[in-house]
């Protein structure tokens, strides 16, 4: 068993209920298996939106990769090439439930996974620039961060109970696709970012679906803990 199952296992016994499965394609699988509500309109552009402004920042953090591995590196493009793969999937999802949305032409991905592949990060980003215009990233209900010290003790409980395990004094360097300190990352990027990072870093199991299983309240509380550095 590696470090990872074994950390998943022990988080498993310890929070049943509530184990979080981290990956994007059981995200995308559960995209097909629940046909998309009214309900979950501003979801599925939340989602969109906030994918492609993590894409954008993950780009950005390739232009200067000095202070990161060569895994890392490998980490990051790899997760820029799915996705690429998966962005017409996610506006799809989006316009079945907000049909005013401008659509995405297949051509634009695949220009983008080419300029990925020939290592054209300006071009790249020109592009993710484009589509964070198109499709913005609203943070309505998840900042300001709540810093309140009732949301801060919640959010220090759920941290502690089910992120802590896998996220803290992590491991990064050797790894391909490590589980960042939250901590650490509040300190090198914007509130909207981490934002955006949350919104599509926690992925439900099978009894939250598609759904992040963290409400904007917690995640909004979650942000203001992050920054407040423990
Ligand atoms: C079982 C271990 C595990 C647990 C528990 C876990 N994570 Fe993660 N998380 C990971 C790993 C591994 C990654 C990197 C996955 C990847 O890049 O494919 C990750 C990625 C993320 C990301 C994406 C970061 C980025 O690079 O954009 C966010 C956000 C995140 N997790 C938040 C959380 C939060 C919040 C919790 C608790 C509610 C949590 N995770 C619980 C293992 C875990």
């Amino acid at each position: 068993m590696n470090k990872r199952s074994m950390r998943f296992s022990s988080l498993q016994t310890r929070s049943r209920a509530a184990s979080f499965v981290v990956s994007f394609t059981m995200g995308v699988a559960a995209l097909f298996l629940c046909p998309p509500s009214p309900a979950d309109a501003g979801e599925h552009l939340r989602r969109l939106s906030a994918e492609i402004a993590v894409m954008k920042a993950d780009a950005g953090r390739l232009v200067k990769p000095g202070h990161l591995s060569a895994p890392n590196i490998k980490g990051i493009k790899d997760r820029l090439r799915g996705a690429l793969s998966v962005l017409p999937l996610l506006v799809r999802a989006a316009r079945n439930t907000g049909p005013d949305l401008p659509g995405l032409d297949g051509s634009r991905t695949v220009d983008l996974r080419s300029a990925l592949a020939a290592n054209d990060i300006e071009k790249l980003r020109a592009g993710l620039e484009e589509l964070a215009a198109a499709y913005p990233f609203d943070t309505a209900g998840l900042l300001p961060p709540d810093n309140r010290s009732e949301a801060l003790r919640r959010a220090r409980e759920i941290h502690e109970a089910h992120c802590a395990g896998c996220h803290d004094d992590s491991e990064t360097a050797e790894e391909e696709r490590p589980a960042w300190d939250f901590f650490k990352l509040a300190k090198a990027i914007p509130p909207e970012e981490l934002a955006a990072r949350l919104v599509i870093g926690v992925r439900g199991d099978s009894l939250t679906a598609l759904d992040n299983p963290l409400r904007n309240a917690e995640i909004s509380a979650l942000i203001a803990f992050y920054y407040s550095g423990k």
